[in-house]
């Protein structure tokens, strides 16, 4: 089994080009189902996802292959609409190639996602609108089978939630509806405006992404064609990467990271007492040599602060002076890295869905699990922070979003190895 040994007590002085956004890769992979023809996608960061997702566009009959930092979609021919249980079980976004294939062939045959465990992770959001969308999609025995004589009709959809994936799978199946369709209640995140972008270029209508209300003029299928495209970098990576220079009383130049899409984090960073601004090259931060306390932070749909971001600064805030409280608004269990940091000597106490972290004159190197992904990601955001050395295990879940974070921890000035044994 692998681990990482993560040797603490380092200031975090670097600079790191940042991996492509994860959360944005995935759903483009997908499109490029919808749209047929030939894709180049650029700056796809080598993840465990990715691959997953490969392995689902191959069992369709599709040809997905890596060229360095690019990934090739040939999806010319489609020769299933089946999605295995294996892959769809090893990642959330497997139900991003609902939308996908109900907008390319009017079927698809999934069984419920997997992903990490931060909760119920329902999708009737998804299904609801898709069925306004004239699916008829039936659940049985896990599976679900959906289908659409003809192509989908345009309609009205008001989300009761913004829902991000649901977001996403209403714009695949859309662009190919008859007639016009209109999301209320959109998703707002930067990886909407991304996809949007993408499908655009392949011939699709969309506008308004990025904001409340979406609008998708559909397409007649064959319409729809391949395209290039660079895929946006990771603003939740970056986060990770600055949370741990200013754990540290860092300085770190993250190249390339989204400030536009940052606004929340880097005022958070800014409150603890980081000085973080927009270089022509990225995001650069230097942080004290001792956080102060946030007095609240909650996470919010985008672009409010960003959930995904909360395990790794509730990390970099374990050292911080004085208290601050943690709302976590968007998933029921997403606390699942505060046992382990209570390990490291961490003082945090949790209610539901409220964290008080009360900061602690130091942490200490200590053998942790990774329980999810950005849980796994905020251990090593601490164990940067602690005296001594921390092995975390789980790679496998860290490995689903992060690049080799072992190197990037590395190159930004920490000591951090990945092992066998
Ligand atoms: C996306 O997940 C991201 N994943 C998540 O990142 C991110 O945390 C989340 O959006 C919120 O920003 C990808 O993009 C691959 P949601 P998604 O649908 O689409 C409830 C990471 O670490 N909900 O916006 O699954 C749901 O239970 C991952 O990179 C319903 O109730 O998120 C949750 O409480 C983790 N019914 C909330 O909405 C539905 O049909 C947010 O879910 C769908 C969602």
């Amino acid at each position: 089994m692998q681990k990482l040994k993560i040797t603490g007590g380092r200031r975090l002085c670097g600079e790191l080009e940042i991996q492509g956004a994860k959360n944005s890769a995935l759903p483009l992979m997908s499109a490029c189902v919808l749209v047929g023809g030939s894709c180049r996608l650029k700056r796809v960061p080598a993840l465990a996802d990715v691959h997953a997702a490969a392995r689902i566009i191959n069992r369709l009959g599709c040809k997905c292959r890596r060229e360095g930092k690019d990934i090739l979609i040939d999806s010319s021919v489609l020769t299933g609409v089946d999605i295995p249980d294996d892959l769809m079980r090893s990642m959330r976004s497997s139900v991003i190639f609902l939308g996908a294939l109900l907008g390319r062939t009017g079927e698809c045959r999934l069984s419920y996602p997997g992903g990490c465990e931060l909760g119920p992770r329902p999708i009737d959001l998804h299904l609801s609108a898709l069925r306004k969308l004239g699916a008829v999609i039936t659940e049985e025995h896990g599976t679900l089978r959906c289908t659409c004589t003809g192509r989908l009709r345009g309609t009205r959809i008001e989300l009761s939630f913004p829902s991000v994936g649901a977001t996403e799978n209403i714009m695949l199946a859309a662009c190919t509806a008859e007639g016009e369709t209109v999301i209320s209640g959109a998703a707002r995140e930067p990886e909407i405006e991304d996809l949007a972008r993408f499908l655009n270029a392949c011939g699709a209508r969309i506008s308004g992404a990025g904001g409340h209300r979406i609008v998708i003029n559909g397409v007649e299928r064959a319409r729809l064609h391949g395209t290039e495209h660079e895929v946006m970098p990771d603003r939740i990576a970056a986060a990770t990467y600055l949370c741990a220079a200013a754990a540290t009383g860092g300085e770190t130049l993250i190249k390339g990271a989204p400030a536009e899409h940052s606004g929340a984090l880097t005022d958070v960073l800014r409150q603890a007492g980081c000085r973080v601004f927009e270089s022509g090259r990225g995001l650069y931060l230097t942080a004290p040599a001792r956080l102060r306390a946030v007095p609240m932070i909650r996470t919010c749909p985008y672009p409010g602060f960003p959930t995904d971001a909360q395990a790794v600064v509730m990390a970099a805030l374990t050292r911080a002076r004085g208290t601050g409280m943690v709302v976590e608004r968007i998933f029921e269990n997403r606390f699942r890295h505060v046992d382990e940091l209570i390990r490291m000597g961490a003082d945090i106490k949790t209610e539901g869905r409220v964290a008080v972290v009360t900061g602690v004159d130091r942490l200490s190197g200590a053998a942790v699990v990774a329980p999810d992904l950005r849980g796994g990601a905020a251990l090593c955001v601490a164990a940067c922070a602690a005296e001594g050395e921390t092995e975390v295990t789980g790679l496998n879940l860290i490995d689903r979003g992060y690049e080799a974070i072992e190197k990037a921890l590395t190159e930004l000035g920490g000591k951090a190895e990945r092992v066998s044994g």
